[in-house]
């Protein structure tokens, strides 16, 4: 709908009584930028990014600068390229035990209804981010537990609706504190179990000593002044959530969007250029943040955002959807053009923006994941399409775009499919898979 007002009324539109909307290249820098001589980089927007449940603040939700200064300081060598190779071998082992969930259960092809790829992609995430981050304590942790395995995996995707409603009530004077006082009780299964787990493995892994170099032991070792557990137990609230639920949602479009998926063969997989192509095709087709009005505030003494003057205190955004899905920015825009992002084909050659698909965002507040959530894309769709013919059984029932529902986070339907193991394998080197895409 957002993108229909855009059609309509332009690049800029008022969405609601002090937010604009915007659609063009030169908002993107200026909204989501480091600032310029004349104009700081904008803050946070404090009404979108209220605390969590438990009023605690993190990397995400600080809105005050130099408190995320420190934040990002912190986290930054956990995310780091460098710590993120050093822990490849749980990306590969986590990857593998998921094909063998796929391909060794009720396993594909006989099955009538097939299996619910979504949530297996949600789950294979989950155990990526959760190792990473809590290493040895991760399995003891969820072992415990007396709910099964992927509890709080499902916990995660359902928190992504609650988590909109909750920025929705802000807006109503008075509203969230009723709410906190008596939350309701969806709000407990969803925001507050799931704030209750990133606690619980924080005071899990603080309570073991362990060299191993995952994030947790790098938070503890950063220079500077230490966080408090409630702090790091903040900051895994959301990385559990921004790091799980986003490439998990990549990896779905990705099956629904490339339909042809006899073209993913070994021959392609070996070819980088064309899996990165893939990749970025599906970030921009599908970017899972891209229902997101990711708002900032103007900073004192206002600014020229897309030709016109924006008064300082201005609520403004981005609107993803409605940059990917304009057709002055990339031709055939509702399409699956992989080639588009290779130059030297014909594709290639008409023109396309590339420069605006930003789905990890931009500036400051850009994703700390990226290097993480690239490796994992090209890791798991690799091998996903190396190992297995997949075959999509629901598609007469389905119409991706109609069912699934963008909040900040989009909220997926199952989409069931079957597996067949390919009869020619060829060996895929790892190294072939972890180069770093653009
Ligand atoms: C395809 C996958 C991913 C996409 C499209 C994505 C997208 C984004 C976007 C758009 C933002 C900006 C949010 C804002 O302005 O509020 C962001 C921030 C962030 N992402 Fe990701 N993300 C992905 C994967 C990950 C992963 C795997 C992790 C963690 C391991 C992660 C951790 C973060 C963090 C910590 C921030 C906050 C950065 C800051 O404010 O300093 N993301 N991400």
């Amino acid at each position: 709908m957002n993108h229909d007002w855009h059609k309509k009324y332009g690049s800029i539109v008022r969405i609601a009584p002090n937010h604009l909307s915007f659609n063009d290249h030169s908002a993107q820098k200026i909204v989501y930028g480091f600032g310029t001589g004349n104009v700081p980089s904008m803050a946070k927007d404090p009404r979108f990014f209220t605390p969590e449940v438990d009023h605690s603040m993190n990397i995400i939700n600080e809105c005050d600068k130099n408190e995320h200064a420190r934040m990002r300081r912190m986290l930054s060598f956990a995310f780091s390229m460098s710590n993120i190779m050093a822990n490849e071998d749980v990306l590969k082992r986590r990857t593998d035990e998921f094909l063998d969930v796929i391909g060794g259960t009720i396993n594909s092809e006989r099955s009538e209804k097939g299996i619910d790829i979504v949530q297996k992609f949600n789950y294979v995430t989950f155990e990526i981010m959760g190792e990473m981050s809590f290493g040895d304590s991760w399995d003891l942790r969820l072992e415990a537990q007396p709910e099964h395995r992927y509890h709080w995996a499902d916990v995660i995707v359902n928190a992504t609706f609650m988590n909109d409603v909750m920025r929705a009530v802000v807006c109503i004077p008075g509203l969230f504190s009723i709410l906190e006082q008596f939350p309701p009780a969806h709000s407990r299964k969803t925001l507050y179990r799931h704030a209750e787990y990133a606690t619980e493995h924080t005071t899990a892994r603080l309570s073991i000593q362990s060299q191993r170099k995952d994030f947790m032991y790098h938070i503890l070792n950063a220079k500077g002044p230490a966080a408090t557990p409630k702090e790091i137990a903040s900051h895994y609230n959301v990385i559990m959530m921004a790091g799980a639920v986003t490439t998990a949602t990549f990896l779905s479009g990705y099956v629904v969007f490339f339909s042809d998926i006899e073209a993913i063969d070994s021959k392609s997989l070996l070819s980088c250029m064309y899996l990165n192509a893939v990749v970025e095709e599906g970030l921009r087709i599908y970017p899972p943040a891209g229902a997101a009005h990711l708002s900032r505030i103007v900073p004192k003494g206002g600014c020229e955002i897309s030709g016109r003057f924006i008064p300082e205190g201005s609520r403004v955004s981005i609107h993803p959807w409605s940059v990917l899905r304009e057709r002055a920015n990339f031709h055939e825009p509702s399409q699956f053009i992989p080639e588009r992002w290779i130059g030297a084909s014909p594709e290639g050659q008409k023109g396309d923006k590339l420069d605006r698909s930003l789905p990890f965002s931009y500036g400051p507040r850009g994703c700390l994941g990226r290097n993480l959530a690239y490796l994992e894309m090209r890791m798991i769709l690799a091998k996903l399409f190396w190992k297995y013919d997949l075959h999509w059984m629901n598609t007469n029932e389905l119409d991706w775009e109609r069912d699934t529902k963008g909040y900040t986070l989009w909220q997926k339907p199952g989409l069931r499919c079957t597996f067949k193991a390919r009869t020619t394998i060829t060996v895929l080197e790892d190294k072939d898979l972890m180069v770093k895409t653009v």
